[in-house]
């Protein structure tokens, strides 16, 4: 991809202090783009300042809801493209507090949208999507036209975030492109969050020393993505041309291959694992294997994921170590706050 494409390009990035946002900012600065960030950093979720710490004074930074349009009115203005990931990544939460994962993962993209519609007309948006919002999956590999049946309340107000990106493509004349992402892993992860997903915990885990224990029999397939893989499928997707005349576009974005999670989990710790039963609530979420189809992605745009687990998980581990000050911070007073704030809204 020719790089001096970004080179001056306003671009926006929402959720940019978290772990892709903060990865994908950083990125675009080193490509020579004028970078914005949108953040509200949200109790529970992975914001973290530390996270575009080398890039202080570089990066304009507006600590704001999305959902704030006063505040949008300000971050969009002259945007030339928009990166849009805030949100609520945690399964678990969104079962435990659906309607504050509603507001973060729905209510807060549509108005931000009409944001966009009336600051940013002519900026493409790309869209951080979830691969959740299949639920289970029917058939392997899942490909963009497999049935949505999402298996909890985050996959479906991703899916109604997505429809909206859609809807507002077709009309009101925006471009949006969606972007189905697998599990993603890699530096700048909120390790500390016990409900990010099981990758954190694995990470988490293993950097102190811990056997890693995982659920059920470990054969339950995932094609683990590479944060910086990551990264490029947004670069890409932001400047393809779009086929034919259309406003918008969905796209799987998948790992190199399926791994089973044991071999997820050997390949972290070694010999250091254990299997345990599900515990309830993870079971009764629980997709079972899942790896993408993301030909659509890779025809449209020439992108392919580059880093094999084994190389990321390496590059991952050391970052940490490098880090663990920061990343590496107990867990229970975030959840005991979490907890205690659902308590007081709802
Ligand atoms: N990490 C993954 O494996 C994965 C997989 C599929 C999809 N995604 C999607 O990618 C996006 C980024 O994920 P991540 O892992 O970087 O998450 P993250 O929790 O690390 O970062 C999300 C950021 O969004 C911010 N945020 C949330 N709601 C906001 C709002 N209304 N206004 C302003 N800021 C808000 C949070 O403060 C946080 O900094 C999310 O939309 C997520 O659903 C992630």
């Amino acid at each position: 991809m020719n790089r001096a494409r970004f080179r001056d390009k306003a671009v926006l990035v929402t959720g940019g202090l978290g772990f892709i946002g903060s990865n994908l900012a950083l990125r675009l600065l080193r490509e020579g783009a004028r970078v914005t960030v949108v953040d509200a950093l949200v109790e529970g979720c992975g914001g973290n300042s530390y996270n575009l710490v080398e890039a202080v004074g570089a990066i304009r930074l507006i600590a704001a809801d999305i959902g704030d349009s006063v505040a949008m009115a300000e971050a969009l203005a002259g945007q030339q493209l928009i990166f849009n990931l805030a949100g609520e990544i945690s399964h678990t939460n969104s079962v435990r507090f659906p309607e504050r994962d509603l507001d973060l993962n729905a209510r807060s993209h549509l108005r931000f949208l009409e944001s966009c519609r009336r600051w940013a007309p002519q900026a493409r948006i790309v869209y951080a999507s979830s691969r959740q919002i299949y639920g289970t999956p029917q058939y392997l590999p899942v490909d963009e036209r497999h049935p949505i049946q999402p298996s909890d309340f985050n996959g479906v107000h991703k899916f109604a975030a997505e429809t909206y990106h859609r809807l507002f493509a077709a009309i009101h004349g925006l471009e949006t492109v969606s972007l189905r992402l697998t599990n993603v892993y890699g530096p700048r992860q909120a390790l500390h969050l016990p409900w990010q997903g099981f990758i954190t915990t694995f990470v988490a885990r293993a950097l102190r020393g811990e056997s890693l224990r995982v659920f059920g029999d470990g054969t339950q397939l995932r094609d683990m993505l590479y944060v910086d893989d990551a990264v490029e499928a947004f670069l890409r997707a932001a400047l393809a041309p779009l086929p034919g005349r259309a406003h918008w576009l969905v796209c799987n974005v998948g790992g190199p291959r399926p791994l089973s999670l044991t071999e997820i989990a050997r390949t972290i710790a070694g010999a250091d694992v254990t299997h345990v039963p599900f515990p309830e609530t993870s079971r009764l979420i629980d997709i079972g294997s899942y790896y993408a189809d993301d030909r659509l992605l890779r025809s449209w745009t020439g992108w392919a994921p580059r880093v094999e687990f084994t190389e990321g998980i390496a590059r991952t581990l050391a970052f940490y170590r490098d880090h663990a000050a920061i990343y590496l911070p107990q867990a229970a007073d975030t959840a005991d706050r979490l907890a205690a704030r659902a308590h007081a809204v709802h």
